[in-house]
């Protein structure tokens, strides 16, 4: 959930680290800092708030030194304040470190450094690390990194540095936080992740978990955290692009990813059809082994479970298998029941979301087979998986998922259409015809974020219902996680409260929220339940609610039912999520702007979720 940088070089290096956590933001900005080997020792600068406000007080360091590294906070332990961002220095000032993860033994690790005489400055759980070196420290900061760290319990990547061995930067890694070295001519980068300093080199090398890394400007060594012993890594090349990390003319990251939407779904489809045929090459199970699977189970957190929930629809319904998803987070502790005919997919866009990677692993262990859906290449998600399906969506930075979760419904999508195939459930044909449909909706979802009379119909609503103090979002089948991903973007970026609830069992509860005051969004597009959606709507009119209707063009009966309806494009209905999200995203995003929020940083979010 943070973001850390090194660099070991010749060049100053200050403004090398600045650039590096701006790209690194998105993962946490709550706090910012960096400390900087210089010929004084080591200098450090923290600040509250995003990089922008560290780069403010960045005059206090050196402008000279050629090794530095800075980190940008989302908070576990310790409040957001100056005295809990990192880096944290010993007392003496001789040596700095800073962290993404958690040490999980950070009680007993603050009890026993206090015991040892030290003065605790933060309340953090990295802080004990910094004086456990205090203590160990023999003159070689590898080796006492590397003793150190079987007591070092939890999940992390850190780095540290010594003023007695100012060439170097030290890091370590344990599950899943990620680390990865940059290596250019004669300086090298350590960074959470590659953007961080793609614009000084694509050459990388991946840090493994249960290894240090040596890192000085002409070398990179690592070590097993075991036994010392040198492993080797090849040197690989970045795949990610640059261009994705600017605004490219849009105001916010977000708007700019709900407009590659259309872009994300049609890369994340090209790939998986050669010569009008479908292939899922790299889900990593053969026909017969799906063939053979009597049970699917989907897991994932957030919008990643919306799109597992609208992809239990598409499996039961297309490959006749029966199909679960759960929160990870849940999943996890639930004794489940596998064998090895269960299939899990995970789905996590980030492909480092700690939930999701247990729930993996426990599936694994458990003889289940695991398919991962990600967006990242190389992600720990992707590494833990029996096989990976990717989402081409590209780099999102904006917190709020916008174009993975588009992408995501759409490998969702593709998936069932080959378990439908396989499985002997759809025919060729009908493979063809849902495959031909589901190319063409790139050009719908275009349509709908070029219509310029619902964007206007979306600006008035925005004005009028973004001081209403509660959103209800209602729908059925398909259309459920649809408005329960509307109303998690409502809530995240415009902090209004939201509840989605399945349209029938609203008035088993919250039918008692609904008065005059309250705005209620439904996904009302054309399907078998759209009679059933159209009395729940009349029973929500009936309490005087407002209600705003998506709708499917050319279906009119929705306006007996809805005050507003957002009209998209037809499409066969189990494509239509993919649509129906459109105006949903747009709504929430109109809202939070109206409100003066910022949506690509709403408050106490962070884009990866490293933690449990
Ligand atoms: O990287 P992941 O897909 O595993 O992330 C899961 C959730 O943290 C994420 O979808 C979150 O809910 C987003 N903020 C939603 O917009």
């Amino acid at each position: 959930m943070c973001g850390i940088i090194g660099y070991v070089g010749a060049r100053p290096c200050k403004e090398l680290v600045l650039k590096g956590l701006e790209h690194l933001e998105y993962r946490g900005y709550d706090s910012a800092g960096m400390v900087l080997v210089s010929d004084a020792g080591l200098d450090r600068a923290r600040a509250v708030g995003p990089v922008k406000a560290l780069r403010a007080v960045s005059d206090a360091v050196s402008a000279t030194a050629t090794v530095g590294m800075g980190h940008t906070r989302w908070a576990t332990h310790g409040l957001v304040e100056e005295r809990n961002a990192h880096p944290f220095l010993s007392e003496d000032s001789r040596f700095g470190v800073l962290m993404n993860g958690i040490f999980e033994n950070y009680i007993e690790l603050r009890a026993e450094v206090t015991a040892a005489g030290h003065t605790l400055s933060s309340d953090t759980d990295t802080e004990a690390l910094v004086h456990l070196l205090e203590d160990e420290y023999d003159g070689d900061l590898a080796e006492t990194v590397r003793r150190l760290y079987p007591r070092l319990e939890g999940h992390f990547a850190f780095l540290v540095v010594c003023r007695d061995e100012p060439d170097r930067i030290i890091g370590a890694r344990l599950a899943w936080p990620p680390l990865v070295v940059g290596r250019g001519d004669g300086e090298t980068f350590l960074a959470s992740f590659t953007p961080a300093f793609l614009e000084e080199t694509r050459s990388i090398q991946i840090v493994e978990e249960g290894e240090i890394v040596i890192a000085t400007a002409d070398n990179v060594e690592f070590r097993a955290v075991t036994d010392g012993s040198v492993r080797e890594h090849p040197i690989e090349q970045a795949d990610e692009s640059l261009e994705v990390a600017a605004k490219g003319g849009y105001e916010t990251f977000m708007l700019k990813e709900i407009h590659e939407q259309p872009t994300a779904i049609a890369d994340t489809i090209a790939e998986r059809f050669h010569h009008g045929e479908l292939h899922l090459d790299g889900i990593g199970l053969t026909d017969d082994e799906l063939r053979a699977m009597n049970r699917v189970l989907i897991v994932g957190c957030g919008t990643a479970l919306h799109a597992g929930l609208v992809g239990r629809y598409l499996i039961e319904e297309w490959g006749g298998v029966a199909t679960e998803a759960d929160v990870a987070s849940e999943w996890r502790y639930r004794n489940g029941v596998f064998d090895p005919k269960t299939l899990v997919i995970a789905i996590s866009q980030s492909g480092e979301t700690a939930d999701t990677l247990a729930a993996m692993q426990i599936a694994r262990e458990r003889g289940a087979r695991v398919v991962a859906v990600t967006n990242i290449m190389g992600s720990a998600v992707a590494r833990a998986a029996d096989g990976v399906l990717y989402t081409r969506a590209g780099l999102e930075i904006g917190v709020a998922a916008s174009k993975t979760f588009t992408s995501q419904v759409t490998l969702m999508t593709l998936l069932a259409l080959h378990l439908g195939a396989v499985r002997g459930n759809l025919t060729t044909q009908q493979v063809a015809e849902i495959g031909n449909e589901l190319r063409s909706l790139p050009d719908l979802v275009q349509r709908v974020l070029d219509d310029k009379a619902m964007d206007a119909q979306l600006d008035m609503l925005a004005d009028r219902f973004c001081h209403d103090r509660f959103f209800l979002y209602l729908g059925r089948h398909l259309g459920l996680p649809i408005c329960q991903e509307g109303a998690l973007k409502l809530k995240e970026i415009s902090y209004i409260p939201t509840d989605a609830y399945a349209a029938g069992e609203m008035k088993h509860g919250p039918i008692a929220l609904l008065g005059d005051d309250t705005p209620v969004v439904a996904v009302a597009t054309d399907s078998h339940v759209f009679e059933k959606m159209a009395s729940n709507l009349e029973e929500v009119r009936a309490r005087g609610a407002h209600v705003i209707a998506v709708g499917t063009e050319g279906n009119t009966a929705i306006a007996q039912h809805a005050e507003h309806v957002l009209y998209v494009p037809r499409t066969r209905p189990e494509l239509q999520p993919i649509l129906a999200v459109l105006p949903l995203q747009m709504l929430a995003y109109k809202i939070a702007g109206r409100l003066g929020l910022d949506v690509d940083r709403p408050r106490n979010l962070a884009k990866t979720v490293t933690v449990e």
